[in-house]
């Protein structure tokens, strides 16, 4: 596990929207499209605006990557909440990325059955369900994606996208499950500030009870899980070094 932490929210960013495009570069030298889940939330908006603006924008290989969505809140497309929306509006619009390459997921169905056509909609992209680089971003709570504490999500093995009930307001939401994301080749979480420093705490240093810390469960099978955050976030770790 790398965890990389620099001075500021902007130094995170450029670092993490740098390593990006060297993966999305990589990928697409050896002949293949780049699958990328985008995390939602706040925290990624000024990275995917980034990543769409000069010097990055051409560099980055647009027509041959897949854009996929880690989680959706349970709301239309045009609403301000929905994670899909706020990609485009950052990023894909800006950098005219291909209708067909944007696979978000669809909330005009029950939440069940958006869930079960997501994982169909994934499925059928994939020989095996391998994602290039999953996008992270961690809630103060510790949640990762839509995987919330104690919810039953946290022990769906068998799925690899399932419906969420959030337990504070019965909104629902749909998200990949910790089976899929830690089958990915690379994983990175970005978070920053001082809000989360509890969180990257509890995640990275604390007891393991991945229950009530769910981005504990994040561990992948076969490939790297990298952490970006800055030194706000990182600063309740204890120890000084990461391997
Ligand atoms: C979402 C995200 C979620 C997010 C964290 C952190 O749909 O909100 O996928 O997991 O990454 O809640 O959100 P912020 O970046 O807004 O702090």
């Amino acid at each position: 596990m790398q965890v990389n932490i620099l001075q500021t929210p902007d130094e995170v960013i450029q670092k993490l929207a740098e390593d990006i495009v060297e993966l999305a570069r990589a990928a697409v030298s050896e002949n293949r499209l780049f699958t990328m889940a985008l995390s939602g939330g706040s925290s990624p908006k000024k990275l995917y605006q980034l990543l769409a603006s000069e010097p990055l924008a051409s560099k980055f290989p647009w027509s041959d990557t897949l854009f996929f969505f880690g989680d959706e809140r349970y709301v239309p497309q045009d609403d301000p909440a929905n994670n899909a929306k706020m990609a485009r509006e950052a990023m894909l619009t800006a950098a005219s990325v291909p209708e067909n390459h944007i696979l978000a997921v669809n909330t005009s169905v029950s939440p069940a059955e958006a869930a079960k056509q997501y994982e169909e909609q994934i499925k059928g992209h994939f020989t095996e369900p391998v994602f290039d680089l999953i996008l992270l971003g961690l809630g103060d709570d510790s949640h990762t994606a839509s995987l919330f504490p104690h919810t039953k999500v946290l022990a769906e093995t068998e799925a690899l996208v399932k419906e969420v009930k959030m337990l504070h307001d019965n909104s629902w939401r749909i998200t990949m499950t910790r089976t899929l994301i830690n089958h990915a080749r690379h994983i990175f979480f970005l978070t920053y500030g001082k809000n989360k420093a509890i969180a990257v705490h509890n995640v990275l240093e604390g007891e393991r009870y991945e229950f009530q810390f769910p981005a504990q469960f994040i561990d992948p099978t076969a490939g790297e899980l990298r952490w970006y955050i800055d030194v706000e976030a990182a600063s309740r770790l204890e120890r000084t070094r990461y391997a």
